[in-house]
C-alpha cells in the first residue's frame, strides 16, 4: 500500500455576506442568541442563479492550481455534497466537465457534514491501492437553498462554500496515517430533507408542507455531536499510534463554538492548536473542514511534519476522522 496525502488545496466562497444584523430584518432573532448559542457572526451566501457545481468547480480549480496539475492529469473526483444540483447527473460529473478533467472517473458521496472525511476516506484507498495515481475531493454545499428561512432555530447556522483537496502518493510515513469512519441511522430522523427523494416525492403538498427544507432536533444532534466529535478523535489518534500531546493542528467540523470547545476539552488539547472560522462562515457542512484546511495552510499554520487531526460529524448520523502527518510533496510514480 502507498502512503497519500493532500498536495494541494483550494477553496470559494460566494461573494454575498448575511450577518448577524441582516438576519434580524427578517427573522424572528437577535445578534446576541445567535452568538452565544453558536459564535456564528456571519455567513456567506450563493446568488439564487448559482449552483454548487460552480462552487466546487472554482474550489477544485484552486486546488488543482495549488498542486501545479493540470485537469487531464485527474483520475477521479469525488465532491461531497447533500444539496447537489440534481439528483442525477452527479455534481462531480458536471465539475469533471467544467475542469475539463477528461480522463477522470466521477462520482458523488453523501455522509452530510461528514462527508468531506468520508469522501478523503474512499478517495485515499484507490491511491493507495495503485488503482489512480490522483484524486480531487471536493467538499461543496449550497444550504441556503434547502433552508427554511421562516425556521430561526435552523436558517441563522449555515452557509454556503466549497473546499477542495488533491490527494496523491506521498512519501512513506507521510500523509493519511488513521481513519474512523461511523454511522448510527436510527438518528436519521434528527436531521433530514424529507420530501424530494423516493420515498416523499415532491408536490404540491410537500412544497406547501415546506418539506423540501432542512428540518433538524437541534438539541438532540447538539448532544450526539458533544459526544462523538471527542470520542471518535480520540479513537483516530490511537489508531495511528499517537497521543494528543502529538498534535499540531485540530480541524473540526465547523457546526457550534460550544461543540467544538467540548471536543477539545474532551480531547485535552490547547485551544491554540484548534482552527475556528465558523464565526464567519457558519455551517457549511461538508464544506467546512476543507475550506477550514485551506485557510490554515495559507495563513502559514501548517508545516512539513506536522500531525494534523480532521473531525466532522453530521446528518446519517454520520461521523469520521483522519490523522495526517503533512507533507505537501508528491511522489512523481
Ligand atoms: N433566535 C432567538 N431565539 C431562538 C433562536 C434564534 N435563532 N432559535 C431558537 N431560539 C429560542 C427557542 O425558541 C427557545 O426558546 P424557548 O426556551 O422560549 O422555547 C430557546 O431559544 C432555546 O432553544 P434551543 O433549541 O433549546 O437552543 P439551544 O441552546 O439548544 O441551541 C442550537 C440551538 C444552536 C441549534 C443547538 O441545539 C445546536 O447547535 N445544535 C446542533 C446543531 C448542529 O450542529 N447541526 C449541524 C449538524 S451537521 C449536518 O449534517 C448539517
Amino acid at each position: 500500500m502507498r502512503s497519500v496525502g493532500i498536495v494541494g488545496t483550494g477553496s470559494y466562497l460566494p461573494e454575498n455576506i448575511l450577518t448577524n444584523a441582516d438576519l434580524e430584518k427578517f427573522v424572528d432573532t437577535n445578534n446576541e442568541w445567535i452568538i452565544s448559542r453558536t459564535g456564528i457572526r456571519e455567513r456567506h451566501i450563493a446568488p439564487k442563479d448559482m449552483p454548487v457545481s460552480e462552487l466546487c468547480y472554482q474550489a477544485g480549480l484552486r486546488a488543482l492550481e495549488d498542486a501545479k496539475i493540470t485537469p487531464e492529469e485527474v483520475d477521479l473526483i469525488i465532491v461531497a455534497t447533500m444539496t447537489p444540483d440534481y439528483a442525477f447527473p452527479a455534481t462531480a460529473c458536471l465539475v469533471a466537465d467544467r475542469l475539463g478533467a477528461i480522463n477522470a472517473a466521477a462520482f458523488d458521496l453523501e455522509a452530510a457534514c461528514t462527508g468531506f472525511v468520508f469522501a478523503v476516506a474512499t478517495a485515499s484507498q484507490f491511491v493507495a491501492t495503485g488503482m489512480y495515481k490522483t484524486v480531487l475531493v471536493i467538499g461543496g454545499e449550497t444550504m441556503s437553498k434547502i433552508l427554511n428561512w421562516d425556521d430561526r432555530s435552523t436558517c441563522i447556522l449555515f452557509g454556503d462554500g466549497a473546499g477542495a483537496a488533491v490527494l496523491q502518493p506521498v512519501k512513506e510515513g507521510f500523509g493519511f496515517l488513521s481513519f474512523d469512519l461511523g454511522t448510527d441511522g436510527s438518528g436519521g430522523k434528527l436531521l433530514s430533507q424529507p420530501a424530494g427523494g423516493s420515498k416523499c416525492p415532491a408536490s404540491l403538498e410537500t412544497v406547501g408542507k415546506n418539506l423540501h427544507t432542512l428540518q433538524m432536533e437541534g438539541r438532540e444532534v447538539y448532544k450526539f455531536a458533544v459526544k462523538i466529535m471527542g470520542d471518535v478523535s480520540v479513537k483516530v489518534l490511537e489508531k495511528a499510534g499517537l497521543t494528543k500531546d502529538t498534535v499540531d493542528l485540530f480541524i473540526p467540523h465547523q457546526a457550534n463554538t460550544r461543540i467544538v470547545d467540548a471536543a477539545v476539552k474532551r480531547l485535552g488539547i490547547s485551544p491554540d492548536k484548534v482552527v475556528v472560522n465558523l464565526d464567519k462562515y457558519g455551517n457549511m457542512s461538508a464544506a467546512s473542514i476543507p475550506v477550514t484546511l485551506d485557510e490554515a495552510i495559507k495563513e502559514g499554520r501548517i508545516n512539513e511534519g506536522d500531525i494534523i487531526v480532521m473531525v466532522g460529524f453530521g446528518a446519517g448520523l454520520t461521523w469520521g476522522a483522519c490523522v495526517l502527518r503533512w507533507t505537501k510533496v508528491g511522489l512523481k510514480q
